[in-house]
């Protein structure tokens, strides 16, 4: 049986990034050891399409009213190390509400909660590993890390591969934010061509006109050109 590819070095940020201070407390200090897969880890659980709601990839249609923001469109594919799509596999995100305030008894900072936005959302992929949210642009926080930290605008992602031992954990980021160059988390990955790929682009064809921006965001899992994941 063939295990996983591992990714290049430097594809992923390491496990401990100083100027990101919870990874000081959180990063093993003793080398890693790889174990060998089995049948296991390569082959189960695989979630079916019964647990995924029709709309449970839009996140501006979970309450009475819509939420307040910007409604964006995020969309691409998700793709394996050698350019397949990935099929039918479940993608999840949660991220902060357009004023950059999270539904969660942590934070705290002062910036109003939307009654009508919770930003949580799942979908399954298609046969072209493609999925589709609906939401709105998340705003900045603030975080705590360092003097004056700010978090640039970001949707935190979850994709299982074909098997519960393939979660890969990420974020993705917009296009020409001015906080990437403070940020220890976007900068942990030190590679700044290897960084563009948590970027979404900007694409007007996925836009639709007087209702939403369209961003384009590729994950790739593995390989030479996989996305960087937490
Ligand atoms: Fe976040």
């Amino acid at each position: 049986m063939n295990g996983y590819r591992r990714d290049p070095e430097g594809t992923h940020p390491a496990y401990l990034s100083p100027e990101y201070r919870s990874t000081v407390r959180r990063a093993p200090n003793r080398p890693l050891i790889p174990l060998p897969h089995t049948l296991t880890e390569i082959t189960g659980p695989v979630y079916g399409h019964e647990r995924v709601g029709p709309l449970d990839h839009d996140l501006t249609r979970r309450h009475a009213g819509e939420p307040l923001g910007e409604r964006i469109i995020v969309t691409g594919r998700v793709l394996d190390g050698d350019g397949r799509p990935v099929r039918n596999s479940l993608v999840e995100i949660w991220q902060c509400n357009a004023a950059g305030r999270y539904v969660h008894r942590a934070d705290r900072h002062p910036a109003p909660l939307d009654p009508n936005f919770t930003g949580a959302g799942r979908c399954m992929t298609d046969d072209q590993g493609r999925y589709r949210f609906v939401t709105i642009k998340p705003g900045a926080y603030p975080w705590g890390n360092h003097d004056n930290a700010w978090r640039p605008a970001h949707i935190h992602f979850s994709l299982f591969g074909t098997a519960f031992a393939t979660r890969l954990v990420t974020q993705m980021y917009f296009p020409g934010d001015p906080l990437f160059g403070q940020d220890p988390i976007f900068q942990s990955v030190r590679d700044p061509a290897v960084r563009e790929r948590l970027i979404a682009r900007f694409d007007l064809d996925t836009t639709e006109p007087e209702w939403a921006l369209g961003y384009q965001w590729d994950i790739v899992l593995r390989g030479r050109e996989a996305t960087p994941t937490e």
